[in-house]
Protein backbone atom coordinates (compact mmCIF):
# COMPACT_ATOMS: atom_id res chain seq x y z
CA UNK A 1 0.00 0.00 0.00
CA UNK A 2 1.40 3.65 -1.03
CA UNK A 3 0.96 6.04 1.67
CA UNK A 4 -0.13 9.88 0.75
CA UNK A 5 2.77 12.63 0.45
CA UNK A 6 2.49 14.73 3.07
CA UNK A 7 0.90 17.44 0.88
CA UNK A 8 -1.76 15.04 -0.06
CA UNK A 9 -2.41 13.71 3.24
CA UNK A 10 -2.77 17.64 4.36
CA UNK A 11 -5.31 17.90 1.49
CA UNK A 12 -6.92 15.38 2.14
CA UNK A 13 -7.22 16.35 6.05
CA UNK A 14 -8.64 19.55 4.54
CA UNK A 15 -11.01 17.15 2.29
CA UNK A 16 -12.63 15.70 5.38
CA UNK A 17 -12.90 18.86 7.50
CA UNK A 18 -15.13 20.18 4.29
CA UNK A 19 -16.98 17.32 3.75
CA UNK A 20 -17.73 17.55 7.92
CA UNK A 21 -18.61 20.94 7.74
CA UNK A 22 -21.39 20.02 4.66
CA UNK A 23 -22.82 17.14 6.87
CA UNK A 24 -23.97 19.01 10.09
CA UNK A 25 -25.12 16.11 12.53
CA UNK A 26 -24.81 13.60 9.96
CA UNK A 27 -22.55 10.66 9.76
CA UNK A 28 -21.08 9.80 6.45
CA UNK A 29 -19.59 5.67 6.25
CA UNK A 30 -17.47 5.82 3.09
CA UNK A 31 -16.40 2.19 2.06
CA UNK A 32 -13.16 1.79 -0.17
CA UNK A 33 -14.54 -1.53 -1.40
CA UNK A 34 -12.79 -4.65 -1.75
CA UNK A 35 -10.77 -6.48 -4.53
CA UNK A 36 -13.01 -8.42 -7.39
CA UNK A 37 -12.12 -11.63 -8.25
CA UNK A 38 -11.75 -12.52 -11.93
CA UNK A 39 -12.91 -16.31 -11.83
CA UNK A 40 -11.30 -17.20 -7.71
CA UNK A 41 -10.28 -14.73 -4.36
CA UNK A 42 -6.66 -15.06 -5.34
CA UNK A 43 -7.09 -14.26 -8.63
CA UNK A 44 -8.40 -10.30 -8.80
CA UNK A 45 -9.03 -7.92 -10.66
CA UNK A 46 -5.39 -6.18 -10.72
CA UNK A 47 -4.55 -3.60 -9.53
CA UNK A 48 -7.12 -2.81 -6.47
CA UNK A 49 -8.33 0.27 -6.57
CA UNK A 50 -10.91 2.03 -3.56
CA UNK A 51 -13.60 3.98 -4.72
CA UNK A 52 -12.94 7.17 -5.87
CA UNK A 53 -14.95 9.07 -2.44
CA UNK A 54 -12.77 6.90 -0.59
CA UNK A 55 -9.70 8.09 -2.61
CA UNK A 56 -10.26 11.84 -2.36
CA UNK A 57 -10.73 11.42 1.58
CA UNK A 58 -7.98 9.41 2.35
CA UNK A 59 -5.35 9.43 -0.49
CA UNK A 60 -4.37 5.73 -0.38
CA UNK A 61 -6.40 2.77 -1.96
CA UNK A 62 -6.69 0.85 1.21
CA UNK A 63 -8.44 -2.98 0.34
CA UNK A 64 -12.06 -3.38 2.35
CA UNK A 65 -11.38 0.00 4.40
CA UNK A 66 -14.10 2.18 5.50
CA UNK A 67 -14.17 5.86 6.59
CA UNK A 68 -16.36 7.64 9.00
CA UNK A 69 -16.59 11.33 9.26
CA UNK A 70 -18.67 12.53 12.24
CA UNK A 71 -18.40 16.25 13.33
CA UNK A 72 -14.73 16.67 12.23
CA UNK A 73 -13.68 13.62 13.35
CA UNK A 74 -12.43 10.95 10.91
CA UNK A 75 -11.94 7.26 12.11
CA UNK A 76 -10.54 4.76 9.57
CA UNK A 77 -11.79 1.12 10.29
CA UNK A 78 -9.60 -1.39 8.97
CA UNK A 79 -9.90 -5.49 8.78
CA UNK A 80 -7.79 -7.30 11.24
CA UNK A 81 -4.70 -8.80 9.00
CA UNK A 82 -4.34 -12.32 9.19
CA UNK A 83 -0.94 -13.99 9.50
CA UNK A 84 -1.41 -15.81 6.02
CA UNK A 85 -2.11 -12.27 4.59
CA UNK A 86 1.02 -11.27 5.73
CA UNK A 87 2.56 -14.51 4.48
CA UNK A 88 1.39 -14.07 0.27
CA UNK A 89 0.84 -9.91 0.63
CA UNK A 90 3.68 -8.55 3.05
CA UNK A 91 2.59 -7.33 6.94
CA UNK A 92 0.45 -4.98 6.76
CA UNK A 93 1.75 -1.32 8.41
CA UNK A 94 0.82 -0.98 11.62
CA UNK A 95 -2.26 0.72 12.74
CA UNK A 96 -0.29 4.01 14.24
CA UNK A 97 2.04 4.21 11.10
CA UNK A 98 -1.18 4.60 9.23
CA UNK A 99 -3.20 7.15 11.70
CA UNK A 100 0.18 9.30 11.20
CA UNK A 101 0.56 9.05 7.57
CA UNK A 102 -3.13 9.71 6.87
CA UNK A 103 -3.72 12.26 9.17
CA UNK A 104 -6.74 10.11 10.97
CA UNK A 105 -7.91 7.86 13.84
CA UNK A 106 -7.63 3.66 13.34
CA UNK A 107 -9.61 1.13 14.58
CA UNK A 108 -10.70 -2.28 13.77
CA UNK A 109 -13.25 -3.32 11.29
CA UNK A 110 -15.13 -4.93 14.31
CA UNK A 111 -15.76 -1.62 16.20
CA UNK A 112 -17.95 0.17 12.86
CA UNK A 113 -21.12 -1.35 14.08
CA UNK A 114 -20.56 0.79 17.86
CA UNK A 115 -19.07 3.44 15.77
CA UNK A 116 -22.74 3.95 13.79
CA UNK A 117 -24.76 3.20 16.73
CA UNK A 118 -27.57 5.80 17.61
CA UNK A 119 -26.26 8.01 14.84
CA UNK A 120 -27.97 9.25 11.55
CA UNK A 121 -25.68 7.71 8.88
CA UNK A 122 -25.39 8.41 5.46
CA UNK A 123 -23.08 6.38 3.32
CA UNK A 124 -21.89 6.57 -0.29
CA UNK A 125 -21.51 2.90 -2.41
CA UNK A 126 -18.56 0.84 -3.06
CA UNK A 127 -18.42 0.36 -6.30
CA UNK A 128 -18.02 -3.83 -5.89
CA UNK A 129 -21.66 -5.93 -5.18
CA UNK A 130 -20.12 -7.44 -1.99
CA UNK A 131 -18.93 -4.49 -0.46
CA UNK A 132 -22.32 -3.11 -1.10
CA UNK A 133 -23.94 -6.24 0.52
CA UNK A 134 -21.90 -5.59 3.02
CA UNK A 135 -22.78 -2.05 4.05
CA UNK A 136 -26.38 -2.95 3.42
CA UNK A 137 -25.66 -5.46 6.77
CA UNK A 138 -24.61 -2.37 8.47
CA UNK A 139 -28.67 -1.37 8.99
CA UNK A 140 -30.84 1.08 7.89
CA UNK A 141 -29.46 4.66 6.55
CA UNK A 142 -31.48 7.67 6.78
CA UNK A 143 -28.77 10.22 5.21
CA UNK A 144 -27.49 8.73 2.14
CA UNK A 145 -28.70 11.81 -0.21
CA UNK A 146 -27.57 14.36 2.08
CA UNK A 147 -23.52 12.63 2.11
CA UNK A 148 -24.15 12.22 -1.29
CA UNK A 149 -24.90 15.72 -2.34
CA UNK A 150 -22.19 17.08 0.35
CA UNK A 151 -19.70 15.18 -1.64
CA UNK A 152 -20.80 16.25 -5.11
CA UNK A 153 -20.18 19.73 -3.59
CA UNK A 154 -16.88 19.18 -3.04
CA UNK A 155 -15.77 17.47 -5.37
CA UNK A 156 -17.42 19.14 -8.38
CA UNK A 157 -14.99 21.98 -7.72
CA UNK A 158 -10.86 20.93 -7.76
CA UNK A 159 -8.48 21.85 -4.87
CA UNK A 160 -5.28 22.49 -5.97
CA UNK A 161 -4.34 18.75 -5.05
CA UNK A 162 -6.59 17.24 -7.81
CA UNK A 163 -5.34 20.40 -9.89
CA UNK A 164 -2.13 18.48 -9.79
CA UNK A 165 -3.62 15.24 -10.46
CA UNK A 166 -5.23 16.16 -12.71
CA UNK A 167 -2.28 18.08 -15.04
CA UNK A 168 0.01 14.88 -14.30
CA UNK A 169 -3.06 12.67 -16.14
CA UNK A 170 -3.29 15.45 -18.75
CA UNK A 171 0.76 14.95 -19.59
CA UNK A 172 0.68 11.41 -19.64
CA UNK A 173 -2.10 11.00 -21.74
CA UNK A 174 -0.82 13.21 -24.23
CA UNK A 175 2.45 11.75 -24.58
CA UNK A 176 1.10 8.21 -25.04
CA UNK A 177 -1.09 9.60 -27.67
CA UNK A 178 2.29 11.00 -29.32
CA UNK A 179 3.55 7.30 -29.09
CA UNK A 180 0.17 5.66 -30.37
CA UNK A 181 0.33 8.47 -33.55
CA UNK A 182 4.09 7.46 -33.80
CA UNK A 183 3.68 3.50 -33.51
CA UNK A 184 0.55 3.25 -36.59
CA UNK A 185 1.42 1.93 -39.95
CA UNK A 186 -0.92 0.11 -42.54
CA UNK A 187 -0.75 -3.69 -42.12
CA UNK A 188 -0.39 -3.96 -38.08
CA UNK A 189 -3.44 -4.43 -35.71
CA UNK A 190 -5.00 -1.91 -33.88
CA UNK A 191 -3.35 -3.97 -30.09
CA UNK A 192 -0.07 -2.93 -31.40
CA UNK A 193 -0.94 0.52 -31.06
CA UNK A 194 -2.92 0.51 -27.80
CA UNK A 195 0.20 -1.69 -26.66
CA UNK A 196 2.57 1.36 -27.67
CA UNK A 197 0.60 3.39 -25.25
CA UNK A 198 0.07 1.50 -22.78
CA UNK A 199 3.36 0.42 -22.29
CA UNK A 200 4.04 3.71 -22.68
CA UNK A 201 1.52 4.64 -19.63
CA UNK A 202 2.98 1.92 -17.54
CA UNK A 203 6.82 3.15 -17.87
CA UNK A 204 5.33 6.38 -15.91
CA UNK A 205 4.28 4.60 -13.22
CA UNK A 206 0.60 4.40 -14.94
CA UNK A 207 -2.62 2.64 -15.98
CA UNK A 208 -5.82 3.95 -18.16
CA UNK A 209 -8.98 5.42 -16.37
CA UNK A 210 -11.00 3.02 -18.42
CA UNK A 211 -11.12 1.10 -21.07
CA UNK A 212 -8.88 2.11 -24.59
CA UNK A 213 -11.02 2.54 -27.18
CA UNK A 214 -8.64 1.95 -30.73
CA UNK A 215 -10.04 0.88 -33.47
CA UNK A 216 -10.39 2.05 -37.52
CA UNK A 217 -14.17 1.29 -36.75
CA UNK A 218 -14.69 4.72 -34.78
CA UNK A 219 -18.40 5.03 -35.64
CA UNK A 220 -18.14 2.56 -32.58
CA UNK A 221 -18.63 4.44 -29.97
CA UNK A 222 -17.08 2.48 -27.06
CA UNK A 223 -15.28 -0.13 -29.13
CA UNK A 224 -13.38 -2.33 -27.00
CA UNK A 225 -12.23 -4.75 -29.97
CA UNK A 226 -8.51 -3.65 -31.01
CA UNK A 227 -8.18 -6.92 -33.19
CA UNK A 228 -8.94 -5.14 -36.88
CA UNK A 229 -5.39 -4.62 -39.01
CA UNK A 230 -5.14 -0.93 -40.12
CA UNK A 231 -5.52 -0.51 -43.82
CA UNK A 232 -4.04 3.02 -45.32
CA UNK A 233 -7.42 4.41 -46.17
CA UNK A 234 -8.57 4.52 -42.62
CA UNK A 235 -8.75 6.90 -39.93
CA UNK A 236 -7.83 5.40 -36.40
CA UNK A 237 -9.83 6.65 -33.55
CA UNK A 238 -7.85 6.61 -30.07
CA UNK A 239 -9.94 7.32 -27.00
CA UNK A 240 -7.14 6.90 -24.20
CA UNK A 241 -6.69 8.32 -20.83
CA UNK A 242 -4.05 8.15 -17.98
CA UNK A 243 -4.46 7.01 -14.59
CA UNK A 244 -2.10 8.25 -12.03
CA UNK A 245 -0.99 6.64 -9.44
CA UNK A 246 -3.50 8.38 -7.09
CA UNK A 247 -6.34 7.55 -9.26
CA UNK A 248 -6.44 11.27 -11.01
CA UNK A 249 -8.09 10.27 -14.78
CA UNK A 250 -7.12 11.57 -18.09
CA UNK A 251 -9.52 11.54 -21.25
CA UNK A 252 -8.58 12.61 -24.72
CA UNK A 253 -9.51 11.26 -28.68
CA UNK A 254 -7.47 12.12 -31.39
CA UNK A 255 -8.46 10.82 -34.75
CA UNK A 256 -5.47 10.07 -37.44
CA UNK A 257 -5.07 8.78 -40.73
CA UNK A 258 -2.96 5.67 -40.58
CA UNK A 259 -1.25 6.48 -43.94
CA UNK A 260 -0.34 9.71 -42.58
CA UNK A 261 -2.60 11.60 -44.99
CA UNK A 262 -5.84 12.77 -44.79
CA UNK A 263 -8.14 12.39 -47.51
CA UNK A 264 -9.81 15.40 -49.10
CA UNK A 265 -13.44 13.69 -47.61
CA UNK A 266 -11.30 12.91 -44.29
CA UNK A 267 -9.85 16.19 -43.81
CA UNK A 268 -13.38 18.25 -44.96
CA UNK A 269 -15.14 16.39 -42.01
CA UNK A 270 -12.23 16.68 -39.23
CA UNK A 271 -12.13 20.49 -39.87
CA UNK A 272 -15.64 20.60 -39.34
CA UNK A 273 -15.21 18.50 -35.82
CA UNK A 274 -11.89 20.68 -34.97
CA UNK A 275 -14.16 23.83 -35.62
CA UNK A 276 -17.10 22.70 -33.20
CA UNK A 277 -14.79 21.75 -30.27
CA UNK A 278 -12.47 24.97 -31.00
CA UNK A 279 -16.09 26.82 -30.53
CA UNK A 280 -17.46 24.66 -27.25
CA UNK A 281 -13.92 25.10 -25.75
CA UNK A 282 -13.90 28.97 -25.87
CA UNK A 283 -17.47 28.75 -24.59
CA UNK A 284 -16.18 27.02 -21.19
CA UNK A 285 -16.11 30.33 -18.93
CA UNK A 286 -17.77 30.61 -15.41
CA UNK A 287 -21.48 30.73 -15.65
CA UNK A 288 -21.90 29.04 -18.98
CA UNK A 289 -24.61 26.08 -18.91
CA UNK A 290 -23.40 23.30 -20.05
CA UNK A 291 -25.76 22.24 -22.21
CA UNK A 292 -25.36 25.68 -23.84
CA UNK A 293 -22.05 24.39 -24.90
CA UNK A 294 -23.50 20.73 -26.66
CA UNK A 295 -26.33 22.90 -28.62
CA UNK A 296 -22.97 24.96 -29.60
CA UNK A 297 -21.37 21.65 -30.81
CA UNK A 298 -24.72 20.76 -32.33
CA UNK A 299 -25.01 24.08 -34.66
CA UNK A 300 -21.67 24.06 -35.92
CA UNK A 301 -21.83 20.35 -37.05
CA UNK A 302 -25.03 20.87 -38.80
CA UNK A 303 -23.68 24.59 -40.06
CA UNK A 304 -20.57 22.34 -41.60
CA UNK A 305 -22.14 19.31 -42.66
CA UNK A 306 -24.65 22.14 -44.55
CA UNK A 307 -21.57 23.80 -46.06
CA UNK A 308 -20.43 20.61 -47.43
CA UNK A 309 -23.70 19.25 -49.01
CA UNK A 310 -24.52 16.81 -46.69
CA UNK A 311 -27.60 18.02 -45.16
CA UNK A 312 -29.73 21.44 -46.38
CA UNK A 313 -32.42 23.53 -44.56
CA UNK A 314 -32.24 26.14 -41.88
CA UNK A 315 -29.59 25.14 -39.14
CA UNK A 316 -31.61 26.02 -35.98
CA UNK A 317 -34.18 24.38 -37.58
CA UNK A 318 -31.83 20.88 -38.27
CA UNK A 319 -30.56 20.77 -34.42
CA UNK A 320 -33.96 21.08 -33.14
CA UNK A 321 -35.17 18.21 -35.12
CA UNK A 322 -32.15 16.32 -34.16
CA UNK A 323 -30.84 16.00 -38.00
CA UNK A 324 -27.71 16.95 -37.01
CA UNK A 325 -27.79 14.05 -33.75
CA UNK A 326 -27.88 11.23 -36.42
CA UNK A 327 -24.20 12.05 -36.69
CA UNK A 328 -23.55 13.19 -33.29
CA UNK A 329 -25.56 11.03 -31.30
CA UNK A 330 -23.57 11.78 -27.68
CA UNK A 331 -22.98 14.78 -25.38
CA UNK A 332 -20.64 17.21 -25.72
CA UNK A 333 -18.58 15.40 -22.66
CA UNK A 334 -19.04 15.17 -18.70
CA UNK A 335 -16.77 16.01 -15.69
CA UNK A 336 -13.67 14.54 -15.41
CA UNK A 337 -11.67 14.28 -12.06
CA UNK A 338 -10.88 11.02 -10.12
CA UNK A 339 -13.22 9.12 -12.35
CA UNK A 340 -13.01 9.68 -16.09
CA UNK A 341 -17.08 10.38 -15.99
CA UNK A 342 -16.49 11.63 -12.74
CA UNK A 343 -19.10 10.45 -9.75
CA UNK A 344 -21.76 8.85 -12.33
CA UNK A 345 -21.81 6.38 -9.78
CA UNK A 346 -24.60 8.55 -7.91
CA UNK A 347 -25.91 8.73 -11.15
CA UNK A 348 -27.33 12.13 -12.60
CA UNK A 349 -26.98 14.29 -9.11
CA UNK A 350 -23.85 14.76 -9.99
CA UNK A 351 -24.24 15.89 -13.59
CA UNK A 352 -27.41 17.30 -13.64
CA UNK A 353 -28.05 20.78 -11.13
CA UNK A 354 -30.84 20.43 -9.05
CA UNK A 355 -34.02 20.94 -10.52
CA UNK A 356 -32.54 20.28 -14.21
CA UNK A 357 -33.52 16.64 -15.43
CA UNK A 358 -32.38 14.64 -18.76
CA UNK A 359 -34.18 15.13 -21.81
CA UNK A 360 -36.09 12.78 -23.97
CA UNK A 361 -35.01 14.39 -27.03
CA UNK A 362 -32.60 12.25 -29.20
CA UNK A 363 -29.97 15.01 -29.70
CA UNK A 364 -29.91 15.45 -25.85
CA UNK A 365 -30.56 12.67 -23.77
CA UNK A 366 -27.05 11.11 -24.39
CA UNK A 367 -25.93 14.71 -22.48
CA UNK A 368 -24.28 13.41 -18.94
CA UNK A 369 -23.89 16.60 -17.63
CA UNK A 370 -25.80 20.02 -17.32
CA UNK A 371 -24.28 22.48 -14.79
CA UNK A 372 -23.28 25.86 -15.01
CA UNK A 373 -19.70 25.99 -14.61
CA UNK A 374 -17.97 27.36 -12.28
CA UNK A 375 -13.93 27.73 -11.73
CA UNK A 376 -12.22 24.68 -10.59
CA UNK A 377 -14.61 22.12 -12.62
CA UNK A 378 -13.17 20.22 -14.77
CA UNK A 379 -15.00 18.90 -17.82
CA UNK A 380 -14.15 16.77 -21.41
CA UNK A 381 -14.85 18.77 -25.06
CA UNK A 382 -15.54 16.05 -27.55
CA UNK A 383 -17.65 16.25 -30.25
CA UNK A 384 -17.47 13.61 -32.95
CA UNK A 385 -18.65 12.99 -36.31
CA UNK A 386 -19.80 8.99 -37.46
CA UNK A 387 -21.35 7.18 -39.67
CA UNK A 388 -23.25 4.73 -37.61
CA UNK A 389 -25.32 1.99 -39.84
CA UNK A 390 -27.94 1.50 -36.80
CA UNK A 391 -28.64 5.19 -37.20
CA UNK A 392 -28.64 6.28 -40.71
CA UNK A 393 -30.40 2.69 -42.17
CA UNK A 394 -33.35 3.06 -39.45
CA UNK A 395 -36.53 4.90 -40.98
CA UNK A 396 -37.77 6.10 -37.28
CA UNK A 397 -34.35 7.45 -36.53
CA UNK A 398 -34.33 9.40 -40.28
CA UNK A 399 -37.87 10.07 -41.20
CA UNK A 400 -37.83 13.48 -39.42
CA UNK A 401 -34.21 14.51 -41.32
CA UNK A 402 -36.18 13.74 -44.90
CA UNK A 403 -34.74 15.49 -47.72
CA UNK A 404 -32.37 17.67 -45.42
CA UNK A 405 -30.22 14.38 -45.22
CA UNK A 406 -28.50 13.88 -49.08
CA UNK A 407 -27.31 10.68 -49.50
CA UNK A 408 -25.98 10.92 -52.70
CA UNK A 409 -23.28 13.81 -51.18
CA UNK A 410 -22.87 11.84 -47.98
CA UNK A 411 -21.81 8.53 -50.50
CA UNK A 412 -19.03 10.84 -51.69
CA UNK A 413 -17.37 10.66 -47.45
CA UNK A 414 -17.57 6.81 -47.20
CA UNK A 415 -13.91 7.00 -45.83
CA UNK A 416 -15.46 8.67 -42.66
CA UNK A 417 -16.56 5.52 -40.09
CA UNK A 418 -15.88 7.86 -37.20
CA UNK A 419 -13.99 11.38 -36.00
CA UNK A 420 -13.53 12.09 -32.60
CA UNK A 421 -11.60 14.67 -31.00
CA UNK A 422 -11.31 15.12 -27.17
CA UNK A 423 -9.61 17.36 -24.39
CA UNK A 424 -9.83 17.84 -20.79
CA UNK A 425 -10.71 21.56 -19.69
CA UNK A 426 -10.51 23.35 -16.47
CA UNK A 427 -12.53 26.20 -15.52
CA UNK A 428 -10.75 28.77 -14.18
CA UNK A 429 -11.78 32.50 -13.67
CA UNK A 430 -9.63 33.30 -16.60
CA UNK A 431 -11.64 31.41 -18.97
CA UNK A 432 -10.79 27.87 -19.90
CA UNK A 433 -7.37 25.95 -19.85
CA UNK A 434 -7.09 23.42 -21.95
CA UNK A 435 -4.91 20.98 -20.08
CA UNK A 436 -4.48 18.07 -22.58
CA UNK A 437 -3.76 20.46 -25.42
CA UNK A 438 -0.09 20.00 -26.25
CA UNK A 439 -1.68 16.59 -28.38
CA UNK A 440 -1.55 16.97 -31.72
CA UNK A 441 -4.55 18.53 -33.18
CA UNK A 442 -4.78 20.18 -36.43
CA UNK A 443 -4.58 18.75 -39.74
CA UNK A 444 -0.50 19.53 -40.25
CA UNK A 445 0.12 18.17 -36.34
CA UNK A 446 -1.83 15.45 -36.40
CA UNK A 447 -0.15 14.54 -40.40
CA UNK A 448 3.50 15.17 -38.74
CA UNK A 449 3.23 13.17 -36.25
CA UNK A 450 1.78 9.36 -37.19
CA UNK A 451 3.84 6.86 -38.56
CA UNK A 452 7.34 8.28 -36.87
CA UNK A 453 8.33 5.34 -34.66
N1 LIG B 1 -13.55 8.19 -22.84
C1 LIG B 1 -14.77 7.53 -22.93
C2 LIG B 1 -15.94 8.40 -22.66
O1 LIG B 1 -15.82 9.56 -22.38
O2 LIG B 1 -17.06 7.92 -22.68
MN1 LIG C 1 -14.74 11.39 -22.55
Amino acid sequence: MELPAETLRDACVARRSNLAARLGGVTAVIPAGRPVPRNYPANPHWPFRASSHFLYLVGASIEDAVLVVHRGESTLCLPQATAEDALWHGAPPSMSHLAHGLGLGVAPLAELPALLKGRTVGALPPPDAQGQAALEALGPRAADAQVADAIIDLRLRHDAAAVGGLERAAEATVAAHRVGMAATRPGIPAWQVVGAMMADLAHRGMGTSYPPIVSPRGEVLHNHAHHDVLAAGDLLLADVGAETRGGWAGDVTRTWPVSGRFSKSQQAIYEVVLAAQAACIAECRPGTRYRHIHLTAARVIAQGLKDLGILRGDVDGLVADDVHALFFPHGIGHLIGLDVHDMEDLGDRAGYAPGRTRSDRFGLGYLRLDRDLEPGMAVTIEPGFYQVPALLEDPTRTAKAGDRLVRSRLAEFADVRGIRIEDDVLITSGGPRVLTEAAPKTVAEVEAAVGRG
